[in-house]
């Protein structure tokens, strides 16, 4: 089971940096420190709308070394489940939130050689705390930015100074302007990683010109907060505790079934196969892993899974709830 550790904070700025995105500054409620974190590291937001409860994962945006707040930037979806458009439209200054502590799934490799980041419109937060620690860190590096429209730059005047002058490259795809992935990845020197966060086209891209160019796979990394698909054949899940018995159609997940029947409690946060939280011990059957949490070995040893987002593999699964 996570052991994530829930924190209050207070919201002490909010300020619009492009259209579509508000940048939240987040200081501790008590008279603490926040947990220190490293570059790459989300936090969940959890977020209270009357009755309905969302939580959400953010990049956290500013300096590993700033102990005394954090910095999240929430840009409002247009297919928003709830959480994007609460932040935009709910939250205040002196509004208090529920987080969770700092985790990081996208950590930059400390035996790379040279670090590549390619970021994809708001895909860019991860790589503003990687920043500062491969400033810090005085290692090699590039960011390659891609948005559509000018006032998309999210974060202009942090990375449009002399400093960053040969390190960060601009695509602006609505000028025709786009990053050529395959010219890019054919000549990186040998032993660099590649980091990427964006859209799944982004993502395909990059595997396949890293496939063309002979890339090591293992030197890539991409950031995703959310599981492609939760969908597939339909199962039963039988709770052992109480012996109840449930079937999970093709787009619901056991969670959903769970909670629907109200057939137990069972603690969540991410419910996107990130936190851990949903973890669930099973008993009989076997599960399709769809989760970013658990290792490779764990997913072989089908001892657990995560009911957010995992299927059974065949038609019935027991799991100690
Ligand atoms: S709720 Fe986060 S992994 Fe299931």
């Amino acid at each position: 089971m996570s052991t994530y550790q829930t924190m209050g904070v207070i919201v002490s700025n909010i300020e619009a940096i492009t259209p579509k995105i508000k940048r939240f500054t987040l200081i501790p409620a008590e008279n603490t420190q926040l947990p220190a974190f490293t570059g790459g590291s989300h936090i969940f937001v959890q977020m209270q709308d009357g009755d309905k409860r969302y939580s959400n994962a953010y990049s956290l945006l500013n300096s590993p070394c700033d102990k005394n707040r954090y910095q999240i930037a929430v840009k409002r979806e247009e297919n928003s489940r709830g959480g994007s458009a609460f932040m935009h439209d709910k939250v205040i200054v002196g509004h208090n939130l529920i987080i969770s502590e700092p985790n990081n799934l996208f950590a930059l490799v400390p035996e790379a050689k040279k670090h590549i980041l390619i970021a994809g419109g708001i895909g860019i937060t991860p790589f503003m705390s990687y920043l500062h620690e491969l400033r810090q860190k005085n290692s090699e590096y590039e960011l390659h930015y891609c948005y559509r429209y000018p006032n998309e730059n999210a974060f202009s005047k942090e990375l449009m100074t002399a400093e960053f002058k040969d390190k960060i490259y601009c695509y602006i795809s609505s000028e025709g302007n786009r990053l050529k992935l395959d010219t890019l990845i054919s000549r990186l020197p040998e032993g660099s990683h590649i980091y990427t966060c964006g859209s799944g086209s982004l993502n395909n891209g990059v595997k396949q010109a890293a496939k063309n160019a002979g890339f090591p796979a293992h030197q890539l990394h991409f950031e995703q907060f959310a599981v492609e698909d939760k969908t597939g054949d339909a199962f039963t899940v039988v709770l052992a505790k109480s012996g109840v018995e449930l079937d999970v159609d093709s787009d619901s997940t056991i969670l959903q079934v769970i909670e629907r029947n109200n057939a137990a409690h069972v603690e969540s946060l991410c419910r996107e196969g990130v936190c851990g939280t949903c973890e669930t011990t099973i008993l009989e059957g076997e599960a399709d892993h769809r989760d970013q949490y658990l290792s490779d070995e764990e997913k072989q040893s089908q001892t657990s899974m995560l009911i957010c987002c995992s299927r059974a593999k065949g038609k019935r699964l027991v799991l100690d709830l």
